[in-house]
Parts: C-alpha cells; sequence; structure tokens
C-alpha cells in the first residue's frame, strides 16, 4: 500500500477553542484542547500532504516541523487566517470548536465587581466553516459536529447547510468522546453515506477521518 497517499495535496485544518475577549483578563472560551485538530494535522503530514494548521490557545505542541502552524486567538482573527489560504487548498478540516457569539464591546480597563449582577452583550461571530461552504469552488470540506442531543439529525443539518463534503460527529453523551480526552468515537455522514466508529485515540481518529477522505476524492 502507498504511504504518501496525500502527496502533492494542500490540507487546512482548524483546531482548538477561541477565545473571546470580556477585558483585558477575561475571555468566553470553552474546553477545546487542540488535539484533536493536531493529530489531523500530524496524521495529513505524515501521509505527505502540504499541512496548514490555525490553532485557537492550546497547549498542543508541534513536533513535525513541516505542518505550519499559525496561532489566533479569536473567531475573527481565525476567520482572517483561514481565508489567507483558503482558495488554494484542496481539502479543508475544520475541527476547532469556534465561539458562536463574542462580548459586543471589550472592556478597555479590568471590570470592577461593584454590581451584584452584570451583564455582558454578546454578538454573533462569524460562521467560518459556513463562509468555507459559501465560497467553496475545488476544496473538499470537512466540518464537524459536537452535539448533545439529537446528534445525527443536527450533523446532517449543519453538512446541508453549511455545504459541506463531509461531518464528523461526536457526541457528548458518548465517554469518552469530544474534549480534552486522548480519545473520541465519531460518526460520519456525507450526503448518500454514514459510517460509525468504535471509541479510539485521536490519532486513530484522525486516520479514519483521513481514509474516508481519501476514498471520498477517489469518487
Ligand atoms: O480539541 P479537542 O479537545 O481534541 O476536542 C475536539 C473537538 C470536540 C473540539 C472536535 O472534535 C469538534 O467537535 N470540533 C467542532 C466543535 C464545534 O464547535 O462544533 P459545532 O457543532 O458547534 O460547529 C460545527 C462546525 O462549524 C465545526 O466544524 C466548527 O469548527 C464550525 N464553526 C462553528 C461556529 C463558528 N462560528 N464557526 C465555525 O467555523
Amino acid at each position: 500500500r502507498k504511504t504518501k497517499t496525500l502527496e502533492g495535496k494542500t490540507i487546512l485544518i482548524t483546531a482548538g477553542p477561541t477565545y473571546e475577549a470580556i477585558d483585558p483578563v477575561r475571555f468566553i472560551g470553552n474546553h477545546s484542547s487542540g488535539k484533536m485538530g493536531f493529530s489531523l494535522a500530524e496524521e495529513a503530514s505524515r501521509r505527505g500532504a502540504k499541512v496548514i494548521l490555525i490553532s485557537g490557545p492550546s497547549n498542543q505542541v508541534m513536533d513535525d516541523k513541516r505542518v505550519e502552524l499559525y496561532r489566533v486567538t479569536s473567531a475573527k482573527e481565525m476567520l482572517e487566517k483561514v481565508f489567507q489560504f483558503y482558495d488554494n487548498v484542496d481539502i479543508a478540516i475544520a475541527s476547532a470548536a469556534v465561539a458562536d457569539y463574542a462580548p459586543k464591546e471589550v472592556a478597555k480597563e479590568k471590570i470592577k465587581k461593584n454590581d451584584d449582577s452584570l451583564t455582558i452583550e454578546l454578538v454573533k461571530n462569524p460562521d467560518i466553516l459556513r463562509t468555507m461552504g459559501e465560497k467553496k469552488s475545488r476544496q473538499f470540506l470537512v466540518g464537524f459536529a459536537l452535539e448533545t442531543q439529537n446528534e445525527e439529525e443536527n450533523a446532517k443539518g449543519k453538512l446541508e447547510k453549511k455545504n459541506l463534503d463531509m461531518i464528523v460527529l461526536n457526541s457528548l453523551r458518548d465517554e469518552g468522546a469530544g474534549f480534552k480526552n486522548n480519545t473520541n468515537k465519531i460518526k460520519i455522514f456525507t450526503k448518500t453515506e454514514r459510517k460509525e466508529f468504535e471509541l479510539k485515540s485521536k490519532d486513530d481518529v484522525a486516520k479514519d477521518i483521513l481514509d474516508f477522505v481519501e476514498g471520498q476524492l477517489l469518487k
């Protein structure tokens, strides 16, 4: 079996959380560690792809020096970085957990605890993946869906609405799946296919995802 199965392909991968500033010391974030995206980037690079990895704040380190790693903080920065490269990639995989909302205004100074309650107005962030779907031409576009209920229905809805070629579903109802863990349990959907996988390490999940992508590219 050929090992450099992605030779000649350029892959863009997003990873990690985004942090949306509230004031100079606080932010709205989420539990994403970046592991899933880093595993995908390493595996794609091992298969010979040119890899562009755009990650939100994460403690993950990239040992593979061939991976082009860009670190960003907020959803807006991630969007900007993604579209610096998007036109020229063959495959894009969005594994980042992007904040759907951000504070409308970022306080210039640290907010003082003077009041018994505090309201922070949030406004919708750009949907990076949806924008990728709208601008899709040559790219094979893969999204993720992180769900807690009506998982399959929601994932298929995102596949459709965001104009994706494939979506990877992980559910927080499955033990060992989703955030932080070194393991994940996924289901993959295309418009016509559905495949369920066992719980395994994120490195092995990355192999399953890229095997599936390669299978789709041959069709
Ligand atoms: O980083 P780890 O700790 O290893 O955890 C991995 C993971 C759980 C974060 C990962 O496997 C995962 O599920 N990533 C997607 C998380 C998510 O935000 O899912 P979602 O269903 O809310 O979003 C759907 C898709 O739209 C995702 O591909 C997301 O990247 C994208 N999106 C969402 C909102 C937004 N404003 N812009 C986006 O691009």
